[in-house]
C-alpha cells in the first residue's frame, strides 16, 4: 500500500504494510526473511538557507520509524546550512570562483590529473575538487561541504529525537574510488550509527582469524541510499530500514525504543507493485552485530573513523605527484651514513646502482670511471691502509698514542656492510706537452670521477641504503693498486662505505645562498 506520491503510507509504528520482509502474506504462506529496505522520501522541497531540514523530512515521511538510518545528501545539508557562495553566472568566471574554492578548502594536494585536483580538504576526507560543488545547485552559487558533518548529523538526530523518532543520521556525499570506475556515496557524518565494524581478531566460519577486516557499514550505507535518492531525481534523503542493531542509544531513550534486533541481512530486492519505491534487500545474514566485539568503541559517534589516517595510507599521494617529490628530494636524501645496520645490501641493488653511477657525464665521450667492490680483499686492504697511514703519521712525528687515537676514530670503512672504491682510468685522457694542459686533462678527468661517485651515493640513497665517501685510499693510491692488483694509471678516489642505515635520513632543505652574481 502506498500514498499516491509513492511513499509508503504509515502503518502501525511506521513499518511498511502488506506483504513486506518478515511478514507472513495473506495467503499464510512462511515468511521470507526479514531483510534491509531502503526507502526514498520524495516530496521534499527545495532548500534554501535558514530551512528546517529536519521537519521538511519529518513532514514528506511520517513513517520514520525507530531504529530508521536516515540517509542525507551532503547538498542539502551545504544548503539549509547557508555553504552556498554567491557566483558569477559566466562560465569561465564560475569555473575561476569553483577553483579559487578548491583551494581555500585544500589542505594537502593528493594527486592532480590535467586540471582535475584530488585534495584532502579541511575536513580530512580526501576527494575529487575537495568537495566543492556546482551541480544541482542554482547557476548563481556553488556549494562547498557543511563545515562540521557529524556535527549536522547530530543535529538532525537531536530534532528527531525531540519529535519522538530514534533514528540514526549519515550525511552522504559523492566520491569517485581509486581503481574502480564510477561514483558512489560514501559517509562524511554520522550521529548515532555505528559506521565502522571492526571484525579483526575473530574467526570466520573456516576457523580462519580476520586479520584486517573492517566493515565500512557508514559507506555500505550511504551507496545503498544513492540507490533510491539519485542525482537526478531530486530525492536527497532516503531512509534505511531494518538495521535497528547498528544504532547508538538515544541519549535518554529506552533501550525498548530500539527496531527489534531481527538479524540484518544484504540484498537487493527491486520494488514490487506493494512497494511503490523502496528498494528491501535481503539474502544472506552478514552480521547482527549482537556482540560487543562486533564493533569498536571508538568507531562510534562520527563518520571521521571512516577517514584512513594519512601516515597509514599506502596512497597518499599521487603517482605523477610521489614521481615528481621523489625527483626533487633524491639528491637531497644523500646524507654521509657512518653507522650501518649489518644486514646484507642486495648486490643486485648495488649493481644497479653502480650502473646508474656508470651514466654521469665525462669529457670526451669517455668512458673513465670503475667502482671496484672490495669483497675478497677488504680486510688486506684495510690493514694495509691503516699502516701506510700510520706511517704518514709517524713521519709527521706524531707518538704512538697519538697516532693509536688518530687512526681509531677513522674507522668508518670498517663499520661498513661494503665498500666500493671508485677510480679513473687512464683511458680517453688527451695528452699535452705542457705541464698546465696536463694538469688541466687531470682535473677534468677527476671531476668526471667525482660527478660518477656523488651519482653512485644518490642512486644509492634513493634505494634506501646509507654511504659515506672516505678520503684515505686518495693518500694511498700505491698501496690500493698494489693490494687490489690494478693497473698502475687507475686513481682512487676514495672510498664508498655501504650498508643500511642504522637511523633513516630525512631529505634535508637545500643549501641557498651559493649563488654568486658577476
Ligand atoms: C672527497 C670526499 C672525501 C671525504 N672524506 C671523508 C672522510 O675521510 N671521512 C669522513 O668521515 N667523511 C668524509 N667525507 C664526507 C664529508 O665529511 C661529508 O660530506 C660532510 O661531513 C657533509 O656531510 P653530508 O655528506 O651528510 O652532507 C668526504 C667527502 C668527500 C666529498
Amino acid at each position: 500500500m502506498s500514498g499516491s506520491d509513492g511513499v509508503p503510507t504509515a502503518g502501525t509504528a511506521g513499518e511498511p504494510t502488506a506483504g513486506t520482509a518478515g511478514e507472513p502474506t495473506s495467503a499464510g504462506l512462511s515468511a521470507e526473511p526479514a531483510g534491509v529496505r531502503i526507502l526514498p522520501v520524495t516530496g521534499l522541497p527545495e532548500f534554501r538557507p535558514g530551512d528546517d531540514l529536519a521537519a521538511a523530512i519529518a513532514a514528506a515521511a511520517p513513517w520514520i520509524t525507530d531504529g530508521d538510518v536516515l540517509l542525507v545528501t551532503s547538498k542539502v545539508v551545504s544548503k539549509v546550512e547557508g555553504r552556498l557562495v554567491p557566483s558569477p553566472t559566466d562560465p569561465d568566471e564560475r569555473d575561476a570562483l569553483r577553483r579559487a574554492l578548491i583551494d581555500e578548502e585544500t589542505v594537502r594536494l593528493v594527486a592532480q590529473v590535467g586540471r582535475t585536483k584530488i585534495v584532502e580538504n579541511r575536513l580530512g576526507i580526501v576527494a575529487a575538487a575537495a568537495g566543492v560543488d556546482a551541480s544541482n545547485v542554482h547557476a548563481d552559487e556553488i556549494a562547498v561541504l557543511p563545515t562540521d558533518p557529524d556535527a549536522s548529523a547530530a543535529r538532525l538526530r537531536a530534532e528527531f529525537a525531540r519529535r519522538g523518532r530514534d533514528v540514526g543520521v549519515i550525511v552522504t556525499d559523492t566520491q569517485g574510488r581509486a581503481w574502480r570506475m564510477g561514483v558512489t556515496d560514501v559517509a562524511i557524518g554520522a550521529a548515532g550509527v555505528v559506521v565502522l565494524a571492526d571484525h579483526r581478531g575473530t574467526v570466520d566460519a573456516f576457523g580462519n582469524e580476520l586479520v584486517v577486516t573492517q566493515v565500512a557499514i557508514g559507506d555500505e550505507l550511504a551507496a545503498a541510499g544513492d540507490l533510491v535518492k539519485g542525482k537526478l531525481d531530486a530525492v536527497p534523503v532516503a531512509v534505511a530500514r531494518g538495521l535497528g542493531t547498528l544504532l547508538e542509544p538515544s541519549p535518554g531513550a529506552p533501550p525498548s525504543a530500539r527496531t527489534p534486533g531481527a538479524p540484518p541481512s544484504a540484498r537487493i530486492n527491486f520494488p514490487g507493485a506493494h512497494e511503490p519505491a523502496g528498494f528491501g534487500t535481503e539474502v544472506t545474514q552478514v552480521d547482527d552485530f549482537s556482540r560487543a566485539d562486533d564493533v569498536d568503541p571508538r568507531h562510534q559517534g562520527g563518520a571521521k573513523v571512516l577517514i584512513r589516517p594519512r601516515e597509514e595510507d599506502l596512497f597518499r599521494l599521487g603517482t605523477d605527484l610521489s614521481i615528481a617529490q621523489g625527483r626533487r628530494e633524491a639528491v637531497l636524501l644523500r646524507r654521509t651514513v657512518r653507522e650501518f645496520t649489518g644486514d646484507p645490501v642486495d648486490p643486485a641493488v648495488l649493481t644497479r646502482c653502480v650502473d646508474i653511477a656508470r651514466t654521469a657525464p665525462a669529457p670526451h665521450h669517455t668512458d673513465p670511471v670503475r667502482f671496484v667492490w672490495v669483497r675478497e680483499h677488504r680486510s688486506a686492504l684495510l690493514e694495509a691502509m691503516q699502516a701506510e697511514w700510520e706511517a704518514d703519521l709517524a713521519s709527521d712525528g706524531w707518538p704512538a698514542g697519538r697516532i693509536a687515537k688518530r687512526t681509531a676514530r677513522g674507522q668508518v670503512l670498517r663499520a661498513a656492510t661494503e665498500i666500493v672504491i671508485p677510480f679513473i682510468t687512464g683511458d680517453g685522457r688527451h695528452h699535452y706537452p705542457d705541464e698546465r694542459r696536463r694538469l688541466a686533462e687531470h682535473t677534468m678527468f677527476t671531476v668526471a670521477g667525482g660527478a660518477a661517485v656523488q651519482a653512485l651515493l644518490v642512486a644509492l640513497a634513493a634505494e634506501g641504503l646509507g654511504s659515506a665517501w672516505i678520503s684515505s685510499t686518495i693518500f694511498c693510491p700505491t698501496v690500493v693498486r698494489s693490494v687490489l692488483d690494478l693497473p698502475a694509471d687507475w686513481e682512487p678516489l676514495g672510498a664508498v662505505g655501504i650498508g643500511h642505515p642504522a637511523t633513516t635520513p630525512t631529505p634535508r632543505p637545500p643549501a641557498t645562498g651559493g649563488v654568486v652574481m658577476r
